[in-house]
């Protein structure tokens, strides 16, 4: 009989823990894998990436035809009503579409589901429920939740997170979205879409913290000109509900005169922290950081023995496709192969319109490394983006200025978050400025605006 039940044991099924599952499984491992939702996918299949993305693009749409914009590509419509409970269906089904296509792929790969709320006994041991289960390695992929801000209590009828944001049952007048960070510009953008207005309060002097330097001024104005109030350098300091109504008390971030905004929804998107609570790392003597999270090395191992982890839980962005290639590794590494994640590339994206996507490093933190040079091309001067009238936005390219070594790359127009894939593999493959130059794009796409970056990074853009 096996000394364990099994090889691997992950805990924690989002998109860190059930890629890692697989991949495992996959490699021969005999491998578990333990989930408390009633859903397997975790933040980012139930209630993340998946269900935000279905209503960005089903409220693009609406704007779309209800704005009347179509109208000057010759699409004329009558008059156009919002069905959100049809909305909202479409975006459950896109959602049951997805983590039931995880259960069929843990069936497929023969990766057991063991269902309930896992904590440690001992470094190879797990109480789910009544079960004990043991395993040989046991990976933490337990994610992470919403940073709850303090004095302000989240009821997801008027005061919500993110989960409760894309479930509200009825379209508010006004929105205060406390947190101009991601989730805030993705979740305000869908419900100004739909008819809200919108006024994000953000405690920094800029948008998108962590983002390069023009492009967080660039998406204050576009979502300003958008019709989205941006209150920057402001505190939240109290939100008081009233008979379905919030007063939200907001002061200057460096202190001043208090003011009061009224509104009927308040989103609470100040960030995520990992889950570890409940865990019983206590039992098998693992310490977390300041920040709360899972120290690891770089392959994944924390400091106990046969103790691994990966994703939201361990330090570096919250974002499912590092989470996704961690599991990958962390699978690998177990097996005995060589598993790696470039944390210097992880692109990242935000899926407003037109989307704003990034990878390396920023402007700023190139120019504190070395002498650069930077390309820059507007999506003006791109013959698609003018086509089809959607020239907002540019494409940056930063090299090394010795070297001509791409560093970085951040884009702003509708399709970056798709682009920016190029750029990672460039970077991935060690390319210079001149590489990307030189590639033939083809014509008319969006992304002969990196091409033309890049060509600018050498001084010789064609199209400007
Ligand atoms: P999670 O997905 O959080 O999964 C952890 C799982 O572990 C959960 O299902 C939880 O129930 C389970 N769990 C926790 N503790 C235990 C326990 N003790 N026992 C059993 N089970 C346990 N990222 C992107 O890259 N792109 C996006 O577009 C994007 N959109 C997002 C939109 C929103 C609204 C939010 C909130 C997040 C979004 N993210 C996005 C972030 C992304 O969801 C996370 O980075 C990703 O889900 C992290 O994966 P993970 O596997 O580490 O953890
Ligand atoms: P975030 O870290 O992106 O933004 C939080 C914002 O809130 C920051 O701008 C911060 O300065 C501000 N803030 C903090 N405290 C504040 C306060 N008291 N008052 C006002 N503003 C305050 O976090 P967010 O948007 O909650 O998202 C959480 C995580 O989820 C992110 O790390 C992100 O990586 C991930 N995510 C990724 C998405 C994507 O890849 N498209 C989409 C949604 C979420």
């Amino acid at each position: 009989m096996a000394e364990y039940d099994f090889d691997v044991l992950v805990i924690g099924s989002g998109p860190g823990g059930y890629v890692a599952a697989i991949r495992a499984a996959q490699l021969g491992l005999r491998t578990g894998c333990v989930e408390s939702r009633e859903t397997l996918g975790g933040t980012c299949l139930n209630v993340g990436c998946i269900p935000s993305k279905a209503l960005l693009n089903a409220s693009e749409k609406f704007y779309e035809a209800a704005s009347g914009a179509l109208a000057k590509h010759g699409v004329k419509l009558g008059s156009v009503e919002l069905d959100l409970p049809a909305m909202m269906a479409d975006k459950a089904k896109a959602v049951t579409g997805l983590t039931g296509g995880i259960e069929f792929l843990f069936k497929k790969n023969k990766v057991e589901w063991v269902k309930g709320l896992g904590t440690f006994v001992d470094a190879h041991t797990v109480q789910v429920g009544e079960r004990k289960v043991t395993a040989k390695n046991i990976v933490i992929a337990t994610g992470s939740s919403v940073t709850p801000l303090p004095g302000v209590e989240i009821d997801q009828k008027v005061v919500v997170d993110s989960t409760g944001a894309i479930a509200l049952e009825k379209v508010p007048e006004h929105m205060v979205v406390i947190g101009g960070g991601v989730i805030g510009l993705e979740l305000g953008s869908v419900w100004q879409r739909l008819g809200a207005k919108v006024t994000v309060v953000e405690f920094l002097d800029q948008l998108l913290p962590g983002m390069d330097g023009d492009v967080r001024k660039e998406a204050a104005k576009i979502f300003k000109k958008q019709g989205m109030e941006i209150k920057l350098s402001t505190k939240v300091t109290g939100v008081a509900v009233n008979s379905g109504k919030a007063i939200v008390t907001v002061e200057p971030a460096a202190g001043g005169a208090a003011e009061t905004i009224e509104a009927d929804a308040v989103l609470v998107s100040i960030g995520r922290r990992p889950n570890t609570d409940g865990l019983g790392l206590d039992a098998i003597g693992l310490a977390t950081n300041q920040r709360g999270q899972i120290e690891t090395d770089h392959s994944f191992r924390t400091k106990v023995d046969g103790v691994w982890a990966i994703g939201d839980v361990i330090p570096g962005p919250m974002l499912a496709h590092k989470a996704e290639d961690e599991g990958i590794a962390v699978a690998e590494n177990i097996a005995g192969l060589t598993g790696i994640v470039n944390h210097d590339v992880i692109p990242s994206v935000v899926y407003t319109h037109p989307e704003i996507a990034g990878v390396g490093l920023t402007e700023e933190q190139a120019r504190e490394k070395g002498e650069v040079k930077v390309g820059k091309f507007p999506m003006a001067g791109n013959s698609r983006a003018k086509a089809i009238d959607d020239t907002t936005g540019w494409v940056k390219v930063i090299a090394d200025a010795k070297t001509d070594r791409v560093l970085g790359a951040w884009i702003i127009t509708a399709p970056a978050g798709t682009m920016i894939a190029q750029v990672a593999q460039a970077m991935e493959f060690g390319a210079t400025s001149e590489d990307i130059a030189y590639t033939c794009h083809a014509h008319p796409t969006h992304s002969e605006a990196i091409k033309e970056a890049a060509m600018g990074v050498l001084g010789k853009p064609i199209h400007v």
